[in-house]
C-alpha cells in the first residue's frame, strides 16, 4: 500500500481498499490534510464514522495510532506527561544508603527514565518511520483551558519539561480531531484545522458501507436496510441511529439467519437500533402500529 495520497480520486480508492466508505467532500478534506500538514476536525452526530477516519488513516499509512480520548476534567499531565512518582520514591529509597548527593538524585529520578508519557508525549517523541496519526477523540468533552492548551500544542508540536527541557517532534503527527458538538469548539483551534462537518449518509452510501462492512450480506437485504434507516432518521427521536447501529443491526439480524425484513423480526430487534425507551416506544405507537407507514418501511 502506497504511503502518498496521489489524488482525491485516489484517497477514495486508499479508503475503499481499508473498507472506509468516504464521499468526495471528505477525501478532499483527508488529501489537503496530507498535503499541507494540517490537523483534520470532523464534526458530525454520534456514530457517522468521525474516529474511523483516524482508524484507517493509521492502517493506509501503516502507521501507529496514538489515541487521546477526551474528557470532562482531562487536563495537561494527563494528556502530556506525569512524573511516575511511585518510582522515584523507590529510587530514592534505594539511594538513602549510598553516596551519591541531592543533588545527582534529583537529576536522575527527573530524567526521561521517570517520566510517563502520554498520549501527547508519545506523539511528540515518535522516532518512527512514519509520522503516527494522533486521535483527539471527541474535545468537545473536554474542558475549553484543555481547548486552549490543546491550541498551544498543535501550533509548533513542542513542550518544554521545565526539568528536561524542550521536546520537539522531529515529524508532524497526522492529527484527527473529532466532536459530537455538544458544545461549540473554540473558533481558534477551529482555525488551525481543515473542518469537514460528516452527514449521515444518504441511502447509496450506507448501502456502500453495509456491503463492505458485511461482505456475505445480500444486495436486497443490505438495500432494504439502508432504506429503512434512512426513513428511520427523518423521525424526531431523542436520539437518532447512526452507523454503527445500521451495522449492529445487520449484524444481528445476519446471526439470526435473517436476509429480508418483516414487521416480526423488526419489532424483535428495535434495541438493535434505538437506545430510547421512549424512542422505542414513539415509533411502536407512531409507525409500527400503522399499517400505511410500516409499509412503507419494508
Ligand atoms: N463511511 C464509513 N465507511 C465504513 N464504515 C463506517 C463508515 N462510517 C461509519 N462506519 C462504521 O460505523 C461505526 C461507527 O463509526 P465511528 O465509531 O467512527 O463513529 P463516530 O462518528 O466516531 O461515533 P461517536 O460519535 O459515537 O464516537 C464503525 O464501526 C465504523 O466502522
Ligand atoms: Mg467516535
Amino acid at each position: 500500500m502506497a504511503n502518498e495520497f496521489e489524488s482525491i480520486e485516489s484517497v477514495m480508492e486508499k479508503l475503499a481498499d481499508a473498507r472506509y466508505i468516504a464521499d468526495r467532500a471528505l477525501a478532499t478534506v483527508l488529501f489537503l490534510a496530507h498535503r499541507l500538514e494540517k490537523p483534520i476536525f470532523l464534526e458530525g452526530e454520534p456514530g457517522v464514522g468521525k474516529t474511523e477516519v483516524a482508524i484507517v488513516m493509521a492502517k493506509l499509512f501503516e502507521t501507529r495510532l496514538i489515541r487521546l480520548q477526551c474528557y470532562e476534567g482531562l487536563d495537561a499531565s494527563s494528556a502530556l506527561y506525569e512524573w511516575n512518582y511511585p518510582k522515584q520514591l523507590l529510587h530514592i529509597r534505594l539511594e538513602e544508603k549510598g553516596a551519591r548527593a541531592r543533588e545527582e538524585i534529583e537529576q536522575i529520578i527527573y530524567s526521561r527514565r521517570f517520566l510517563i508519557r502520554r498520549p501527547l508525549l508519545e506523539a511528540i517523541q515518535w522516532d518512527g518511520e512514519r509520522a503516527p496519526v494522533l486521535l483527539i477523540d471527541e474535545i468537545d468533552r473536554s474542558d475549553e483551558e484543555f481547548e486552549a492548551f490543546l491550541l498551544e500544542v498543535l501550533a509548533d508540536f513542542q513542550i518544554t519539561i521545565p526539568e528536561i527541557g524542550t521536546l520537539k517532534a522531529e515529524r508532524r503527527p497526522m492529527v484527527v480531531v473529532t466532536s459530537n458538538r455538544t458544545r461549540d469548539v473554540h473558533d481558534a483551534l477551529k482555525r488551525r484545522c481543515l473542518y469537514h462537518w460528516i452527514e449521515y449518509p444518504s441511502i447509496e452510501k450506507e448501502y456502500d458501507i453495509i456491503k463492505t462492512r458485511l461482505p456475505g450480506i445480500e444486495d436486497r437485504f443490505a438495500k432494504a436496510v439502508a432504506g429503512f434507516m434512512h426513513r428511520l432518521r427523518d423521525v424526531d427521536f431523542l436520539k437518532k441511529p447512526g452507523v454503527s447501529e445500521t451495522l449492529d443491526w445487520a449484524r444481528a439480524l445476519l446471526a439470526m439467519n435473517r436476509n429480508a425484513l418483516d414487521e416480526d423480526v423488526v419489532e424483535e430487534t428495535l434495541g438493535c437500533i434505538l437506545k430510547y425507551e421512549e424512542d422505542i416506544r414513539k415509533f411502536k405507537e407512531e409507525i409500527w402500529s400503522d399499517e400505511e407507514k410500516r409499509a412503507a418501511y419494508l
